[in-house]
């Protein structure tokens, strides 16, 4: 017998200055761990003024997490010390796995649509793997598969499984599935989910029922659903909107979390290493040939 989740709390994300001087909207973050375990944080960024991207994040430099951007509209520049260079532009994905430490800078550029539109998400790595060589997964748009459901809805998927069809981000610890969900008014969304995983779904547009019950009312953009960890499946229910949501979900680490600024490890003696290591220029332990 499947068991639907119940939503255990939402939430907007809050207006927030960051990198260069950059505004966005913080989704989650700091203050929210151990919550969304493990998940650090993620951000939503969408301005149609460049004054208030274009600041960008110069070069900075991060250890023992994944940052995983996702670009909807607009361009986005990166370089990195592994001798990495490029743009991400609508539809791709940068699934990037720090490990032992980078330096990157990620600074949008004014594109075609004049506007950004993207989220950047960080996942926690365990003790295990924090300092596992840096890795890099670029996946232009054609890349990303997109399936069509016999109810109208379509689904990109950069990881996870959905109809037999499987996402390109593959072997990361912490089992990750991220989606992203557009269906139709008056259509149900259903998907199966492991038990004790950690979901939640962010929305982008649109307005929808998350919970079963429809207890929780319609929720609309920029907010934030999570569900209790009972369950196996999550249930979504459009009445006269469509309605377009990230679906993100992975297994909880259940270690200590210990972050300063762009570094999260497991005990403050490490985070003192590393902020030594980057004064003494020695933070970074691969770089290009
Ligand atoms: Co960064």
């Amino acid at each position: 017998m499947s068991q639907v989740r119940k939503i255990k709390s939402v939430w907007k994300s809050v207006p927030t200055m960051e990198g260069a001087g950059v505004q966005l909207k913080r989704a989650f973050g700091y203050h929210q761990v151990p919550k969304l375990d493990p998940f650090l944080m993620m951000d939503d960024f969408h301005s149609s003024d460049p004054s208030e991207y274009l600041a960008g994040f110069p070069w900075h430099p991060h250890r023992g997490i994944e940052t995983i951007t996702y670009v909807l509209e607009g361009v986005v520049e990166h370089e990195d010390s592994m001798g990495n260079k490029g743009v991400i532009t609508s539809g791709d994905v940068q699934w990037m796995t720090a490990g032992s430490g980078i330096l990157h800078q990620e600074m949008p550029k004014i594109g075609p649509e004049r506007r950004i539109w993207g989220y950047q998400l960080w996942a926690n790595l365990p003790a295990s793997h924090k300092m596992m060589e840096p890795r890099y997964r670029d996946l232009k748009a054609g890349q990303i598969p997109e399936v069509k459901l016999p109810s109208g809805a379509t689904v990109r998927i950069v990881s996870g499984t959905v109809e037999g069809v499987s996402g390109p981000v593959k072997d990361i610890i912490i089992d990750p599935v991220y989606l992203d969900i557009s269906i139709p008014p008056g259509t149900a969304f259903v998907y199966p989910v492991k038990p004790g995983h950690t979901v939640f779904t962010y929305i982008l547009d649109g307005k929808g029922y998350f919970d079963p019950n429809q207890k929780s009312g319609k929720i609309g953009s920029e907010n934030l659903v999570l569900y209790d960890p009972e369950g196996d499946q999550v249930e979504i229910v459009t009445e006269d909107s469509p309605l377009r949501f990230l679906l993100i979900s992975g297994k909880p680490l259940g270690e200590p979390v210990a972050w300063a600024g762009p570094i999260v490890m497991n005990s403050q003696e490490e985070l003192e290493v590393a902020f030594e290591e980057y004064r003494a220029r020695t933070f970074v332990k691969r770089r290009a040939k």
